[in-house]
């Protein structure tokens, strides 16, 4: 059976990752993968999340299933973390939360269950998007068509390029948003913007389904995600896929959630009773610690303080980063956008060969089509980078 099939090449993201830890430079600088950093080059635990598994070791009891939902106390905390406290949806039970092993879980039991609901399923995702969303979606036997979403000049939305292009769209086709910190570009619609996409979406008889893998980290835990509830307050039915991956920390933990909503509480019990079919199918039940941690922190006032404390430390760090990121460049061209972005993510828009070249003579590490993760950068290894560079303009 295995014997002709041929190697392939890793994830770019992922190789990247590698070879930087290959690399025996000291002073290399790694704006690779998207994990956020601290002043110190460190991906931190937060304090929160260690109270968290303090509590938990002490009082925890069973190691006994958890079920294909995932904990209820896990999902209804992530309901209002997304939707926001008191939201009517929730209220009238049109929405359901599960639970899922990281935002890729929720996205890709997403997509099994649109293939489920119809094996024809075209879903529409932003030129360019998260690499990883292709083989997530297109995987499970989607269609994916593209929508252009970046202007490669200016690095901005080119909005009119998306609505043009979505007006092709076929009722029941869907639709990828990316929530806030669109990963790679940086680039997010206004809230503006998200009520035209919106009024397209209800006069098309789209699905609409959003990734907010980085709420909290570009503007604040509410305003990050008011284009989603925006869109949730409007449209019949809606998927959104969610990750406590960035804003908890909890990488490894692979912690997500998937939420559904559905145009009346009936509805909504007959296509989760459908959802949790297809998750019992593929990995049973998703794992426990994660959602456990973040269910003890957000059942806690005083825990959830410190975490939104901490949580709105690292949006603040990242926002002085893309201050000093472009200011530090301002000599060498107009790099203003990445002030005016959003999240971990920007393009500095040079060539492949400039992006190998910084890795190969000066040890920093970027994706070849230029995305950087400003979060790798710190006030200590600005110049050396602003430095590097400009000397490869
Ligand atoms: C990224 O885009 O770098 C992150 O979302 C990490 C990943 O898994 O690709």
């Amino acid at each position: 059976m295995f014997e002709t099939l041929k190697p392939l090449p890793q994830d770019p993201i992922l190789q990247l990752m590698q070879t930087f830890r290959d690399d025996p430079r000291p002073d290399k600088v790694d704006l690779g993968i998207g994990v956020y950093k601290d002043d110190a080059g460190n991906t931190p635990i937060m304090a929160a999340v260690h109270e968290a598994e303090r509590r938990l070791l002490a009082g925890e009891t069973t190691k006994g299933y958890v079920g294909p939902a995932g904990s209820a106390g896990y999902n209804d905390a992530m309901a209002s973390l997304i939707l926001g406290t008191d939201n009517a949806l929730i209220r009238d039970g049109r929405t359901a939360v599960v639970q899922t092993p990281g935002g890729c879980g929720a996205l890709r039991m997403a997509a099994e269950f649109l293939r489920l609901c119809n094996p024809a399923t075209t879903v529409w995702v932003s030129t360019p998007t998260w690499a990883n969303h292709l083989p997530l979606l297109g995987g499970a036997g989607l269609t994916i068509r593209e929508y252009p979403y970046l202007n490669r000049d200016t690095l901005q939305v080119d909005f009119a390029a998306m609505l043009e292009s979505l007006e092709g769209a076929k009722p029941g086709d869907v639709v990828l948003l990316h929530g806030c910190c669109h990963n790679p570009s940086g680039a997010d619609l206004d809230l503006e913007q998200w009520q035209d996409v919106t009024a397209l979406i209800q006069r098309k008889g789209l699905l609409p389904f959003v990734d907010m893998a980085y709420q909290g980290l570009g503007d604040g835990l509410e305003k990050d995600a008011a284009g989603l509830r925006h869109l949730a307050s409007q449209v019949p039915e809606m998927l959104a896929a969610t990750s406590c991956s960035k804003n908890f920390g909890l990488y490894r933990e692979r912690t997500g959630a998937l939420v559904l909503i559905s145009e009346t509480a009936s509805i909504n019990q007959a296509a989760t009773s459908q959802l949790l079919s297809v998750i019992r199918s593929h990995y049973s039940m998703p794992p426990a610690h994660g959602a456990a941690i973040v269910e003890t922190i957000l059942g806690d006032s005083d825990l959830t303080q410190q975490w939104q404390s901490e949580l709105g430390g690292m949006c603040e760090r990242i926002l002085h980063l893309r201050q000093a990121f472009a200011e530090a460049l301002a000599p060498a061209g107009d790099f203003s956008f990445i002030a005016r972005q959003r999240g971990m993510f920007s393009f500095l828009g040079i060539t492949p060969e400039q992006v190998r070249a910084l890795r190969e003579d000066h040890g920093i590490y970027m994706l070849d089509s230029s995305r950087v993760n400003v979060a790798g950068l710190n006030d200590k290894v600005l110049p050396q980078v602003a430095d590097a560079i400009s000397s490869v303009l």
